[in-house]
């Protein structure tokens, strides 16, 4: 009867000490494992913050007029064909799917396609966008679910401006060609835009205060918002410059 207390008692022993040890270890590799990503990334989110911050804050609007005859229509059909047509038809006269139909959508009336129950969210955005002008469709195709918050589109977004310019060119030239390409708009030129960029990366130098490193990253990461665009559009300009 002792006998088997003790051994009772002994087993017990064994089992808590166990369930320890066990603990001790599940908890150590809980604290390595968190510790060994964190150095690197730490590292690398505090240059993304400042890049992308930026970025999103003085997305330099494209001077259609400029870009539009330059932009390379079939790169903007292969876009379309991998990331729209899975919820869009765009045939003349073609059905709606899971999204609208889009034959002629560049410049047509938000929310306006016949048969199609857009969603609360992207009826009310029709206020604000009364059409999709070029503008208002590179917002939206950039990030539709941040532009139109609520809308029943759930797609990432186009993020590289020139896919997102081709894209468009694409769209206009299936059933928009009746919607001009403005005049070229020397205030959108690639050099007249950073002053609206400049003013938050300015604001944020004295803030972030650190005396060595950061002090030469400023004046660059404001002239830079431009690179991507003016490149991006001298380089396809070769190739799509003999359509117009
Ligand atoms: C996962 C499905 C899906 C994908 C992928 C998708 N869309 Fe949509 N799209 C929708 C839906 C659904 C709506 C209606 C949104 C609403 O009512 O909120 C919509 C609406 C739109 C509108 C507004 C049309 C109007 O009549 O007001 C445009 C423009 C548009 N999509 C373009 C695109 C383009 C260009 C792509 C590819 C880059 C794309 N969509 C990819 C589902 C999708």
């Amino acid at each position: 009867m002792s006998g088997d207390l003790q051994v009772n008692k002994i087993l017990g022993a064994v089992l808590a000490t166990g369930l320890v040890i066990m603990g001790v270890k599940l908890g150590a590799e809980a604290i390595y494992k968190r510790e060994a990503p964190e150095k690197p990334g730490y590292a690398i989110e505090v240059a993304e913050a400042a890049a992308g911050g930026g970025a999103a804050a003085a997305e330099v609007l494209p001077d259609w007029g400029t870009v539009i005859p330059k932009a390379d229509i079939a790169a903007g059909e292969k876009t379309f064909q991998t990331k729209c047509t899975s919820c869009h038809n765009n045939a003349n006269g073609g059905p709606n799917a899971t999204g609208p139909n889009l034959w002629g959508v560049v410049g047509r009336p938000t929310a306006s396609h016949g048969g199609f129950a857009y969603s609360d969210a992207m009826k009310a955005h029709a206020t604000d966008a009364p059409n999709w002008s070029w503008d208002a469709l590179f917002h939206f195709l950039g990030a539709p679910q941040k532009v139109v918050k609520g809308t029943k589109m759930t797609f990432a977004g186009v993020k590289k401006p020139e896919e997102r310019i081709n894209l468009i060119a694409y769209l206009h030239s299936q059933g928009s060609t009746g919607y001009a390409v403005p005049a070229p708009d020397p205030s959108r030129a690639p050099g007249a835009a950073p002053a609206a960029g400049a003013v938050p990366a300015s604001g944020a130098a004295p803030a972030a205060g650190a005396p060595t490193t950061e002090t030469p990253a400023k004046p660059a990461s404001g002239t830079k918002t431009d690179t991507p665009l003016s490149g991006g559009s001298a380089a396809s300009s070769s190739a799509a410059a003999p359509k117009h």
